[in-house]
């Protein structure tokens, strides 16, 4: 008894410490700000609200670039994407040893898949289905980026995107805003881990709110529209998830929402973000996203720095409508002095929290940057997760895995580029030590088999379209030669080879920033080559680089073999050598859907039933919600992904069908490995709200388990389901759960599910 008191007295002694020093720390933060601001002009303030672009800042010069010259007269709050941490120590130590006010300077950065070991594009990740894979890859991203002078980074992006034509897809999780969700914070954690103070965590940006995913017809920063309901129960979790989770920072996105763009929005960005969410930290335009309300017909640039400031935006990117307009603003009474006031300590308050202000180069370590960047572990760690995102599509005839001896045919435009492996938005890797597809199948073959290789096709018959497809320095090197003269050569290596590896599909900036595609083929020239690799019989193994989901259904009905790869960071051509040859058995399930054609887009797993749904199993039915010319089925759906093991799933148990409020209801499956090698196997449940005050979608993701099994080994595998997980915006908006009958369904995908069902009351 006394020894419970007493551990009592102990537990209520913490609790107290904790909420007095939490209390003291914040105290303590104000106190240092208010004292910081007494002393700051207005020009000042307004300068901590100014995010330029660097410009090009060399090493050795830095103190004295055109942007130091703006540092030294305090108009630079922060400044992104430099590379190398010589430079970045040498401009910080201007804003803190050249400026009246010493104020350190935040560095930011696209550190959206790894800084210099680079991971697989986010939604390669995401097909991991690993949460602790994806948190460890955001946590060594932090690691390289702050031994190399990198304090913020503008990641995740939690986008949920439904339309494959928008190649910003590349950069998200997919489709789904449960997965979205729990990816968010994995991300979110693993950049900042549980201290910004810690030299190697940094502040992360949850990008790009709001609903920047939806833009109409996939055209990258087009218009984006659509019900608050559907905004709140499709589109919006994710970036609630990683406000949750504690995210620092938030980026506004480029689209308009509601007639008026992001970044003048004040229902999203003080309404819902602030007064809803409760967000304490700030909000960052998109690049120039002040400027483009001029285009989005906002007014002049004072006007829309205004309707941005109003709206809940304290940075400015790029395009220093704050810097060169707020004064005046205030002077003639648009803004307020506390307005511009809030956004200052809020710029203020990231800095103190990173412990800039203690210590400017916390991040500035040149010993760490040469000891914790592209590190043995980090790489062997990056090959490991790109194994486990690349997507098993088809294996007729278990033509995969390869072996390792005969002779190996490695053919197509992507077979040996280095520069085409890490995939968009991989600024601060190093291409040339990316490892191609070539090279990984070399080391894995050693001296016990040939490779063999030839281009086969220039990446498209177009060479402009190339031209617009290859930038930023991911150029494919065009093939003068004809196409025939391509071709010939590619069938010489085919003839010789006991088995061909077909690499195909989009160059890394088909996908990613204004790389929107209205053609989701494969592009015909290569597509030519693939019908003529398979004309000569040997068997054909496609490996297929993608930065989004394509359209697929001639490779699928023609080809035995499909390995989708997307862009799988720096190791990814020793992941795919490892996959191929059945060193790693594939795990990866897609996070989109698969359209068969572009003319079904948007299409999605999480659909609603519509009052004409089209009954199961057929095609086409009169006066039902159908094509005429092709089904509603995708290609490959929703969480579909095969493995070298076949898996078979018993039927889904459940503890009761009739629960009542709060109760926790158990749905149970067993899963056994019915093949002849080891697997993992992302289990999926999916519930169906079948009456609701408003429609409900057919089924939705609330719980997945990836396990592994080996051959002929089962396991159970249970589900805990509360009312928690039933719960929907309704019409008015309020987070709510209705009584009535629910489909349980537990299986492989969104598609191959076994359900019960059960009824549950308030
Ligand atoms: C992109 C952002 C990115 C920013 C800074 C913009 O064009 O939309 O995602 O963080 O540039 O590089």
């Amino acid at each position: 008894m006394n020894s419970i008191k007493r551990l009592g007295a102990f537990v209520i002694c913490l609790l107290l410490t904790t909420i007095v020093n939490g209390q003291s720390t914040d105290a303590k933060m104000k106190a240092f700000i208010d004292a910081l601001m007494k002393r700051m002009t207005i020009d000042e303030k307004i300068g901590q609200l100014n995010l330029p672009g660097s410009g090009d800042i060399v090493t050795g010069q830095a103190s004295n670039s055109d942007i130091a010259k703006k540092i030294k007269e305090g108009k630079v709050g922060g400044l992104f994407n430099i590379r190398g941490v010589e430079k970045i120590r040498d401009v910080q130590r201007v804003a803190v040893e050249e400026t009246r006010l010493k104020i350190p300077m935040l560095f930011g950065m696209d550190v959206i898949h790894g800084y210099q070991t680079t991971f697989p594009i986010p939604l390669g990740l995401s097909c991991t289905w690993n949460l602790q894979a994806i948190e460890q890859s955001a946590r060594i991203a932090a690691i390289e980026a702050s031994a190399s002078g990198i304090n913020w980074t503008f990641s995740p992006m939690v986008d949920i995107a439904r339309d494959p034509r928008w190649g910003r897809i590349a950069e998200g999780s997919g489709e789904d805003p449960y997965l979205g969700s729990v990816i968010a914070k994995a991300m979110v954690r693993g950049y900042q881990g549980n201290d910004l103070k810690k030299d190697n965590t940094i502040l992360s940006c949850v990008k790009h709110y709001a609903l920047y995913g939806a833009a109409e017809g996939g055209r990258d920063y087009n218009t984006t529209d659509m019900s608050r309901i559907r905004m709140f129960n499709e589109y919006m979790p994710p970036y609630k998830a990683a406000v949750d989770a504690g995210a620092g920072s938030v980026m506004a996105s480029f689209n308009e929402i509601d007639g008026v763009p992001a970044t003048a929005n004040k229902y999203l960005m003080t309404d819902v973000l602030r007064k809803q969410w409760g967000f304490k930290g700030f909000v960052v335009t998109d690049y120039t996203g002040i400027n483009e309300m001029i285009d989005h017909g906002m007014g002049d640039l004072q006007q829309s720095s205004v309707l941005a400031l109003k709206a809940g935006i304290h940075m400015d990117m790029v395009g220093e409508g704050f810097l060169t307009t707020l004064k005046k603003s205030l002077q003639e009474g648009k803004v307020t002095q506390k307005e511009i006031d809030d956004a200052c300590r809020l710029i203020l308050e990231a800095k103190y929290k990173l412990g800039l202000f203690e210590d400017p180069y916390r991040y500035c370590n040149i010993q760490r940057s040469k000891t914790d960047v592209y590190t043995a572990a980090h790489i062997k760690t990056a090959r490991a997760i790109a194994a486990e995102s690349f997507v098993l599509l088809k294996n007729e005839g278990s033509v995969l895995p390869i072996k390792k001896s005969g002779t190996i045919g490695l053919i197509g435009p992507l077979g040996d580029t280095k520069e085409n492996m890490p995939g968009t938005w991989s600024v601060s890797t190093d291409l040339q030590t990316a490892i191609t597809v070539r090279q990984g199948l070399q080391n894995a073959v050693g001296g016990n088999g040939k490779v063999l290789y030839a281009k086969g096709s220039n990446l498209d018959a177009d060479s402009n379209y190339e031209k617009r497809a290859t930038m930023f320095g991911r150029s494919l090197n065009r093939d003068n030669r004809t196409a025939q003269q391509l071709l010939e050569e590619a069938l010489a290596v085919a003839n010789q080879s006991d088995v061909i590896v077909a690499a195909l599909g989009e160059a890394s900036e088909m996908s990613g920033e204004s790389s929107s595609r209205t053609n989701l083929d494969i592009p015909q020239v290569q597509k030519d080559l693939l019908a003529a690799l398979l004309k000569t019989g040997k068997p054909v193994v496609l490996v297929l680089f993608a930065g989004r989901p394509m359209t697929l259904p001639w490779e699928q009905q023609n080809v035995p073999a499909i390995l989708n790869v997307w862009f799988g960071g720096s190791e990814a051509g020793n992941a795919i050598a490892d996959v191929l040859f059945g060193d790693v058995n594939p795990s990866g399930k897609l996070t989109t859907t698969f359209p068969q054609n572009v003319g079904q887009v948007p299409l999605y797993y999480a659909y609603k039933n519509t009052g004409r749904p089209l009954p199961q199993g057929k095609w086409f039915e009169k006066f039902r919600s159908n094509y005429l010319d092709v089904t509603n089925e995708p290609l490959y759906p929703f969480g579909y992904g095969l493995s070298y093991t076949n898996f078979n799933y018993s039927d889904v148990t459940v503890s009761s069908n009739s629960l009542k409020g709060n109760q926790q209801l158990t749905a149970s499956v067993t899963v056994t490995n019915s093949g002849k090698v080891t697997g993992k196997e992302t289990v999926q449940l999916y519930i169906r709200d079948l009456l609701g005050s408003v429609t409900r979608p057919v089924k939705e993701l609330k719980g997945f388990q990836k396990i592994e099994l080996k051959a002929g080994e089962s396991k159970k595998v249970s589900f805990a389901i509360t009312p928690e997980d039933l719960k929907f915006y309704n019409y008015d908006l309020k987070y709510v759960w209705e009584p009535g009958d629910f489909q349980i369904m537990i299986g492989s995908n969104s598609r191959d599910v076994k359900m019960v069902k059960v009824n549950w009351t308030k």
